[in-house]
């Protein structure tokens, strides 16, 4: 897998995210340690358990032996993100002993994705953990953790598909973080791709409603955000009931929230190419603050693999595609997923990705090993490709991702980029921003304040982040 930095994504097999909160119930201070494998939409769940799990007292602990609750948000996108939850389970059990011997409990949940594919399995494997809860189910933590508390240590396992969306019983957005913030707006599938695991984990397409949407970006800027990325497995399938009683699609709420005082950036991911419509295309031409960046998974750059994996476009529909979206803005920067080794896939097939790849060039693009899924169509299908030829493969594509991004990061030394203030850097003074295509931008400027967007003149690039000074340090 690659990986820029600068990128939003934290994918299974990458970097992982921690969140920690505490709490005093009668008095006694508890606390929580959350780690967050996979996607963006588990780091947005993350930050809801938090939500949830601060007015009952609880309090953030660093590091997992100073918790009373252990959350591991888990992915199960592919094997090794599963397996990894595994491993980091023994560990748990490890400090579960030793908090015992010093009489002292310690509940284990495990949440997200595994959870809700493999949750009998995960306590039969696994015998430190107290509650497994699938992703529609959070809203339910602080009553479970309450009953895994007062029980004897007999699991509880919570992975229903509940009638009514856990959105609706989620308290309101504390202040984020930083200057951006993520918000789910869609979850769940209807598209059963042959090599996804998603429409079995999250379920059926779910489009909150609009309102709810705009309540919390609302909150969101209130609390200091001004970048939002609206979250979805399906994203740009929006189709949420607006006020006016019709449905919304994803091109009138991007509308709707530019209009908000102070949300000065709006981005979604991720995005499936069958549904850019002409509303969503039209809206990148219009609407000034949705950047120009997309992430829009093309998979294979062969159309034989792309009909095998139900994927439902051609090459030539996503050509087309990003035409009609680059016609509406031409500075737009795409980046994508691809599969390597999808069963039947031939090297004739791996070389229409190579080609493709080639002449979309991404900006930046995550590559994967084809993962077999238990109860996925591909996990049986009997043509699979061996280990070597997968491996031999991705190389190759990553060698072309890697020079493409470089090129595309070289190619902005000389340009001024708008770029958002995100946090102090390493050395006094230096500033670590964020440009309109993600990238993260190195800055030595003491005036200037986190949140704030200033032109920055690029002057330097590496493949994974850019560097520069304000541009009017540069006016002659
Ligand atoms: N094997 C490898 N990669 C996968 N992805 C999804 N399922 C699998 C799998 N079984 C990749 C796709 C998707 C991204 C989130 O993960 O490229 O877009
Ligand atoms: Fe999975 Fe995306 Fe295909 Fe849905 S559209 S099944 S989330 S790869």
């Amino acid at each position: 897998m690659s990986s820029p930095a600068g990128c939003l994504r934290s994918r299974s097999g990458g970097a992982m995210t921690r969140s920690t909160i505490t709490s005093t119930e009668n008095g006694v201070t508890r606390r929580v340690y959350v780690k967050t494998y996979g996607c963006q939409m588990n780091v947005y769940d993350s930050v809801r358990m938090a939500d949830l799990l601060a007015p009952l007292g609880f309090s953030k602990a660093e590091r997992p032996q100073d918790a009373d609750l252990v959350i591991l948000n888990t992915c199960h996108i592919r094997e090794k993100a599963s397996e990894k939850v595994y491993s980091e389970l023994g560990l748990m059990r490890r400090l579960k002993m030793a908090k015992a011997e010093r009489g002292a409990r310690m509940i284990v949940a495990v949440t997200g994705c595994v959870a809700q594919a493999e949750g009998a399995e995960i306590m039969h494997r696994a015998r430190c953990v107290d509650l497994v809860v699938g992703p529609q189910n959070y809203h339910r933590l602080p009553e479970l953790v309450a009953k895994a508390l007062r029980s004897g240590g007999d699991g509880i396992i919570e992975t229903n598909f509940p009638a009514v969306p856990k959105f609706d019983f989620l308290p309101e957005a504390a202040a984020p973080e930083g200057v951006t913030a993520f918000l789910t707006i869609q979850e769940g599938c209807d598209k059963f791709c042959s090599f996804c695991v998603v429409p079995y984990t999250r379920g059926a397409e779910y489009s909150r409603p609009a309102m709810q949407v705009l309540a919390e970006a609302r909150q969101l800027v209130r609390g200091g955000a001004r970048e939002i990325t609206l979250l979805g497995q399906n994203v740009n399938a929006y189709h949420g009931k607006g006020p006016d009683g019709r449905v919304w699609t994803l091109g009138e709420l991007i509308r709707r929230l530019a209009e908000l005082p102070g949300l000065a950036r709006i981005r979604y991911t991720t995005s499936h190419p069958r549904d850019v419509d002409d509303d969503l295309v039209a809206a990148h031409r219009e609407v000034p603050q949705l950047m120009p960046f997309l992430h829009l998974p093309v998979q294979s750059g062969s159309d034989r693999v792309l009909a095998v994996m139900n994927r439902r476009y051609t090459t030539s529909e996503y050509r087309r595609t990003v035409e009609r979206l680059r016609s509406a803005r031409s500075d737009l920067a795409l980046s994508t997923d691809l599969i390597v080794g999808h069963p039947g896939e031939k090297e004739e097939d791996f070389r229409d990705t190579l080609d493709l790849v080639g002449e979309i060039k991404f900006a930046q693009a995550f590559s994967f090993k084809y993962s077999p899924r238990p109860g996925t169509p591909a996990a049986s299908a009997t043509n699979q490709v061996p280990e070597q030829a997968k491996s031999e493969r991705l190389a190759a594509l990553q060698t072309l991702i890697v020079t493409q991004q470089r090129e595309f990061n070289l190619s902005c030394i000389g340009r001024v980029l708008p770029v958002l203030f995100a946090k102090a850097g390493k050395h006094e003074g230096q500033i670590v921003g964020r440009s309109p295509y993600l990238q993260s931008v190195h800055i030595t400027a003491a005036r200037y304040r986190i949140g704030e967007i200033a032109p920055v003149r690029i002057t330097a690039a590496s493949t994974t982040s850019l560097s520069g000074a304000i541009a009017e340090a540069f006016a002659i």
